[in-house]
């Protein structure tokens, strides 16, 4: 599930930030080690390390804290996916079957504590009280996002603005700190670090609006997790949402039921909908303009082979399919 584009720019440093990875897992009790393990090795796309890595090199820093840092960055992603998972009730992820439906949920919750904590005894390592803010408000916001959504669960009243606020901070926010610390570490100055950080933040917003259409159209072989999930968890994303504005009064019905009885039984029902009413169409070109504003704040880079990608990684977080 590796993102070709990033191949030839950053296999070497990938291979970097996995070794910290591995390192960073040991424990000597035996579950922690397990779960993480599990969950890391089943690989992921590995974009919020790769996110750091273009950007620290886009702003010609030359040292290793990157590859630290990009380990960390993952570590707070993955924790974020194993109470998520919990949270979500999900049972397939990175192509395998969740950690919490092979381990538990209480093993999922602990193993995903053991990363967020060891995430921080990583990031000391890096000597900078920049960092450290950079990466401690971010774990914050992104807790406050996953918090914000579970209060919108199952309601149907939830507008546009409350569900963008959800999704800057539960997904966007982790992409814009990536995105910051390259800058930070590469010395670039506020006006690129402002930059990177607006990137990033447009870039993540973009990626989660495609993973919310996702959730309806996508193919479970190709994403590695199941479509479904957000309906089953009554989570009203931004295809519901304008299905809701926009359907005819029995269309609204049917999504208001679906989603209070947060009911698969009628996925089919409720997607014919979004199609009818073009809510699929329409969270796609609110994604393609969030990509849009993110390649705009690349304006300010010097032009390097980073900046490219990029570029190309703002259209592939609207074009992908996992
Ligand atoms: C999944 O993120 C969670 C969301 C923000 C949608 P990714 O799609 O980046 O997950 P992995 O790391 O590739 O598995
Ligand atoms: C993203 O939301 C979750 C986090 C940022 C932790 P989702 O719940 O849509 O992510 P997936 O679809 O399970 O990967
Ligand atoms: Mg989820
Ligand atoms: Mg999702």
């Amino acid at each position: 599930m590796t993102i070709p584009l990033l191949q030839p720019a950053l296999r070497d440093d990938m291979e970097a930030v996995d070794r910290v990875l591995r390192e960073a897992l040991h424990s000597n009790v035996a579950l922690i080690q397990q779960v993480a393990e599990y969950i890391i090795a089943g690989g992921g796309k590995r974009l919020r390390p790769a996110l750091l890595l273009l950007t620290a090199q886009a702003c010609g820093y030359r040292g290793t804290h990157h590859h630290t840092l990009a380990a960390v960055v993952e570590m707070i992603h993955t924790a974020t996916l194993l109470h998520d998972d919990v949270v979500d009730e999900s049972s397939l992820r990175r192509g395998h079957a969740t950690a919490n439906a092979m381990f538990g949920n209480a093993a999922s919750v602990l193993v995903g504590d053991f990363l967020y904590s060891r995430a921080f005894q990583l990031m000391v390592t890096a000597d900078s009280v920049a960092v450290l803010k950079i990466l401690s408000d971010a774990t914050n916001v992104i807790a406050e996002g996953e918090v914000l959504q579970l209060l919108n669960s199952g309601d149907p009243d939830v507008d546009e603005q409350s569900y963008l606020a959800v999704i800057r901070r539960k997904t966007a926010k982790l992409f814009e700190a990536a995105a910051r610390l390259g800058a930070v570490l590469g010395h670039a100055g506020p006006e690129i670090e402002d930059s990177l950080a607006r990137y990033g933040m447009h870039l993540g917003t973009a990626f989660q609006l495609i993973d919310d259409v996702l959730d309806y159209t996508g193919d479970h072989a190709a994403m590695g997790k199941n479509p479904g999930d957000d309906l089953a968890e009554g989570k009203a994303t931004l295809p519901l949402i304008r299905a809701l504005d926009t359907g005819s009064p029995e269309e609204v019905a049917l999504i208001r039921r679906a989603l209070e009885n947060r009911n698969l039984g009628e996925f089919a029902a409720v997607l014919a909908v979004l199609h009818r009413t073009g809510a699929l169409d329409y969270a796609r070109k609110c994604a393609e303009t969030e990509s849009g504003l993110a390649a705009e704040c690349l304006a300010t880079l010097p032009s390097t082979s980073y900046r490219e990608v990029l570029l190309e990684l703002s259209a592939f977080a609207v074009a992908r399919s996992f």
